[in-house]
């Protein structure tokens, strides 16, 4: 059985460097079996319910296509049509499910709420996404790395540019710091992490011997960064009013092709877990462009589209990764 059986992956600071790359090359093993057809399945038998208090395309289909792929069956729970949060508590919720399934997967707002469910469940709990960090996000960011520079992972540099108080640059800040990685979180101080996250990075560091980085100068932040990573600057769950005071502090960090420019590396790739603004085609987009008069936010069209995105793969690798937290989980 795996090291991991019967764990629950709340957020990278309950794993050691060995535990989150054994997930990163356990995803990497599964990716190329998948793609060989050659894929064995460990799950079979297995229930998994997937809870989704926000909205999701990525985390979701990559839960129920790896559940399938590896013969297990899902229950998508919208909150609208059941009980939890409303007329049941956390705690009730996770004990009747607990019973009933294998594992359980939950996106919402609070982490409060996800280690609630995990502490009363009795079964592994996947954090799916919360206000404070998007940890199986890592894993398919850190995959997509491995797979684009050949670097080992303690050389590699990445930058990551925009609101860097949330769940992504939370999860990018922790993740550097605890694979020994060169980790640069370039943003207005205000948008930085909170300083309790900062000072948890910097212990990791010292372990690992990561090079942690907070600036607010893009130039100085991006210098010979191997991948440079944003993020929306107005998550889910957050009031539409803030948009104007984030388009004016963030929009000297979007990134362009002069701030890749900038990194000094030709080769240098860009992420971003999307959805993204790089158009502003979309709905909301639409409404931010006729407010604000701007065609893109936190990334060009021009970056999004360049032959430096790797963006697709770091979605798919969404799939593979979830897979991989599963199977070292519940595998049996
Ligand atoms: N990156 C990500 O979590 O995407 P979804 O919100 O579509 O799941
Ligand atoms: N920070 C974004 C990430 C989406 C995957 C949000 O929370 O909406």
């Amino acid at each position: 059985p795996s090291a991991l059986a019967g764990r629950s992956f709340l957020k990278e600071l309950d794993f050691t460097r060995e535990e989150f790359r054994g997930l990163v090359e356990l995803a990497a093993e599964l990716k190329a079996a998948k793609k060989a057809g050659s894929e064995t399945q460990h799950l079979r038998g297995r229930n998994i319910a997937l809870i989704f208090e926000k909205t999701s395309t990525r985390t979701r289909c990559a839960f129920e296509v790896a559940a399938a792929d590896q013969g297990a069956s899902t229950t998508f729970l919208d909150p609208s049509a059941s009980q939890i949060g409303h007329k049941e508590s956390v705690k009730d919720t996770a004990r009747v499910l607990g019973r009933m399934y294998d594992g359980i997967e939950y996106r919402g707002d609070s982490q409060a709420k996800v280690e609630e469910l995990a502490a009363h469940a009795g079964v592994p709990v996947f954090n799916g996404l919360t206000d404070d960090w998007h940890p199986t996000q890592m894993l398919a960011d850190v995959l997509t790395m491995t797979e684009h520079c050949a670097k080992p992972l303690e050389e590699i540099a990445f930058a990551y540019l925009g609101d860097a108080r949330f769940n992504m640059g939370n999860s990018y800040l922790v993740t550097g710091a605890l694979l020994g990685m060169d980790v640069r979180i370039v943003a207005p101080r205000s948008y930085w992490p909170a300083e309790e996250i900062v000072a948890h990075a910097r212990k990791l560091a010292e372990i690992s011997g990561a090079r942690v980085t907070l600036t607010e100068e893009v130039a100085e932040g991006v210098r010979g960064a191997d991948f440079v990573a944003t993020d929306v600057w107005v998550s889910m769950g957050e009031p539409k009013e803030v948009w104007g005071e984030r388009i004016a502090a963030l929009s000297p960090y979007a990134v362009t092709t002069d701030v890749l420019r900038a990194t000094g590396n030709p080769d240098v790739r860009f992420l971003h877990c999307l959805p993204a603004f790089h158009d502003l085609g979309t709905e909301v987009g639409r409404r931010i462009h006729a407010e604000y008069g701007l065609d893109s936010l936190e990334v060009t069209d021009e970056v999004f589209e360049s032959e430096h995105s790797v963006v697709f793969d770091e979605a798919e690798n969404r799939l593979h990764t979830i897979k991989a937290v599963m199977v070292a989980t519940l595998g049996r």
